[in-house]
């Protein structure tokens, strides 16, 4: 029997029914409210915009304690972060655009969540249970951050509460080449403190990999016109992974004594940055994963400060490693702030495992099954010295 055309037309009502209300209850957005000031307001609307039918917003979190950070749900990215220097003055430590636009064009990972794969995959091909995967080639003959067009570039579903946001994404079965479906989650809180956390979760319906990580430049003079070698920097880590001429590890975890990557001791980022060791040449400078001594969450795996400014950042995490990255690429090509940014003028902190570990089998696992969720835990917490 055929269905009347009274019955087809209100089918297709309910459809669009369910479908409005499947939008409304994944995708709850409650905008930041109340004390804006005109700046504020003229950030908040340069950072609105659609991609590809899907609002893109600006969201904030603030503190009592003069910390206020911004973010778009696209990438999952973090926009800026004020913090105070040793006058109080808040200021904005991160390199970042002006403009959704901007931030849609953006070649520099600036704040995003980089993923499923974060840093580097050899020749973008590895093994699962005998199968082989590739991923895209993007970066020379190797695979970087996930591939091309991959959550960096991509707008997240979002949830405010109070003091944190959530930001959440599947991740098709097979896109850049990956096997299973993913779910990612990421949440930012900030705390009273001057701490913003970062909660990863995630699982999969096929065995797969994962890398993910936050790709925040930092530039704690609040000035991303100086360079950063002048910062301090502690890295609680003997060893690092040296790398090949397209920066794949060699499968070594090296000593850092005696040479350029010895960070056990605060010094600044420039003091052995022009050394004559290969792995600087490799690297145009530090793009290195660093071997942290300790995976627990209350011990800093870094610390930096910045004379100037008087203010310091510590990182802990859970991860075992953390990509120490001194802006080496950049190039005056991106541009946002009043400004061009220039050769090592940020310097990243990427959280991670170590870079093609799943071709790795002595690095710790990057493997993630059905049944199990991935969780990972970053915090980067300011204060002032004096
Ligand atoms: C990571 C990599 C660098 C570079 C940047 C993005 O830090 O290790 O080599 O690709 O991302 O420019």
């Amino acid at each position: 029997m055929q269905p009347d055309n009274q019955t087809i037309e209100m089918k297709k009502l309910l459809v669009i029914l369910q479908m409005l209300l499947l939008g409304f209850s994944s995708c709850v957005i409650e905008p930041e409210k109340n004390n804006k000031t005109n700046a504020d307001m003229e950030m908040e609307k340069a950072f609105t915009d659609t991609l590809n039918g899907e609002k893109v917003q600006m969201f904030r979190l603030s503190n009592k304690n003069g910390m206020s950070v911004t973010f778009s749900n696209y990438g999952a990215t973090i926009l800026s972060i004020q913090v105070p220097n040793k006058e109080g003055n808040e200021e904005n430590v991160l390199l970042g655009y002006d403009s959704a636009k901007d931030l849609f064009a953006g070649k520099s990972y600036f704040g995003c969540i980089v993923g499923r794969y974060a840093n580097r995959i050899a020749n973008g091909k590895f093994t699962i249970d005998g199968q082989t995967f590739t991923a895209p080639q993007n970066n020379g003959i190797n695979s970087l951050h996930g591939g091309v067009n991959s959550i960096d570039k991509q707008v997240w579903q979002v949830k405010q509460m109070n003091d944190a946001i959530s930001f959440s994404i599947k991740i098709k079965d097979g896109e850049n080449g990956y096997p299973g479906e993913m779910n990612l989650n990421v949440i930012y809180s900030l705390r009273e403190d001057n701490s913003l956390v970062i909660d990863y979760a995630a699982t999969t319906d096929k065995t797969t990999v994962i890398n993910v990580t936050n790709h925040a430049y930092f530039n704690l003079t609040g000035n991303p016109s100086n360079t950063i070698l002048d910062h301090d920097v502690m890295i609680n880590a003997s060893r690092y992974t040296p790398v090949d001429s397209t920066l794949i590890p060699t499968g070594e975890l090296k000593s850092v004594k005696g040479t350029a990557f010895d960070f056990t001791t605060a010094k600044p980022i420039g003091k052995d940055i022009a050394a004559s060791e290969q792995q600087l040449k490799y690297g145009l400078g530090y793009d290195h994963n660093f071997v942290l001594n300790s995976s627990d969450v209350k011990i800093p795996a870094v610390v930096v400060t910045e004379k100037t400014s008087g203010r310091k950042m510590e990182v802990f995490t859970t991860e075992p490693g953390v990509q120490f990255y001194t802006g080496n690429f950049l190039d005056g090509n991106e541009k946002g702030r009043g400004m061009a940014y220039q050769y090592r003028t940020g310097f990243c902190l990427e959280t991670q495992h170590f870079p093609d570990s799943p071709n790795q089998p002595s690095f710790p696992t990057t493997m993630l099954k059905p049944g199990e969720t991935w969780k990972s835990q970053t915090i980067y917490r300011f204060s002032t010295t004096k």
